[in-house]
């Protein structure tokens, strides 16, 4: 399956399911989709996509529940980014929400993001039945505060603090790992996975989460702001705990490695096609944004 495909089809509906709205709160709908509109990798939806397809053909019968998830990691960017967290100004290659819209409107959307999200997983329930349900619980665990708000808990409560290893690894997997976990079970969970195969792709999930936030903070080191469309260096400029302070540069790349390894044979131990799963997750490592 071709990953730029799935990614046009996903900006697709998203795009789609706000355009025309009208009426006196006009200007949420605007917020929201100025932030999800363009510049995003797309991993999380496809990732549920790329899942569903190991089992079953009809990718686009879940491409509400991938943009549900897209409008939560949205929703969490926008906060992420506001004065009173990173206080960041770029995002995805633009100004973030809050310097357009305002920080009032940047709030409002991401809390709009966050319902809509689920307002779209319960009308697909609805007529669809109840695997949706198992697949809303999946992505309502892995964003609350037991999930990826957990994990920003952390981050803001380690900042200006030296975190223990443990604290540190917490925090990565909660704040990005549990969504990207989500992501690729509840596309499972769609799918008709039976119980051997989630087991897997959990560990794969908490794996390439993990990874993919280590990635993150080597990026913010190493990476070039125009590529990246956001600020380079912001993690220590606010004295973040990250995995780069814990253990430096060359060992966080070492690290990405093994567990990109460890994703692909896990891969491995599936009895599906999961060549496309494995372009993503060596994608994830070699990205430059
Ligand atoms: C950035 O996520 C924030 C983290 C959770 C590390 P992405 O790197 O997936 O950002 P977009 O969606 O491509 O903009
Ligand atoms: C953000 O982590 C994680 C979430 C938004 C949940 P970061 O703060 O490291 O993400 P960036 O670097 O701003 O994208
Ligand atoms: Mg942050
Ligand atoms: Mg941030
Ligand atoms: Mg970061």
């Amino acid at each position: 399956m071709e990953i730029e495909k799935l990614k046009k089809e996903i900006d697709l509906w998203l795009v789609n399911y706000f355009k025309d709205k009208k009426g006196f709160n006009e200007i949420i709908y605007k917020s929201m989709l100025y932030s999800l509109e363009v510049g995003g990798k797309r991993i999380r939806p496809i990732l549920t996509l790329l899942a569903y397809s190991l089992y079953k053909e009809n990718y686009k019968e879940v491409l509400p529940c991938a943009c549900a998830i897209e409008m939560i990691h949205t929703y969490s960017l926008i906060h992420d980014d506001l004065p009173s967290m990173d206080n960041d100004s770029l995002r995805r290659g633009k100004p973030t929400n809050h310097m357009v819209f305002g920080e009032a409107l940047a709030l409002l959307a991401g809390d709009a993001l966050l319902n809509e999200a689920f307002n779209i997983m319960i009308h697909e329930a609805l007529s669809k039945g109840e695997t949706w349900i198992k697949a809303a619980d999946i992505i309502g665990k892995a964003s609350g505060a037991n999930g990826m708000i957990g994990g920003q808990v952390v981050d803001i409560m380690s900042t200006n603090k030296v975190a223990s290893e443990e604290e540190i690894f917490y925090m990565h997997s909660k704040k990005t790992g549990e969504l990207i976990k989500g992501a690729i079970l509840s596309g499972a969970v769609l799918g008709g996975a039976e119980e051997r195969d989630l087991d897997i792709l959990r560990e794969f999930g908490e794996k390439l989460g993990l990874a993919f936030q280590i990635k993150d903070d080597i990026l913010d080191i190493v990476g070039d702001t125009t590529t990246l469309g956001k600020t380079v260096n912001k993690d220590s400029d606010q004295n973040k705990s990250t995995f780069i302070k814990l253990y430096g540069l060359e060992k966080c790349k070492d690290l990405s490695n093994k567990l990109t390894n460890e994703c692909l044979e896990l891969l491995n131990s599936i009895k599906r096609n999961t060549d496309d799963l494995k372009s993503l997750t060596l994608f994830l490592l070699k990205r430059e944004h």
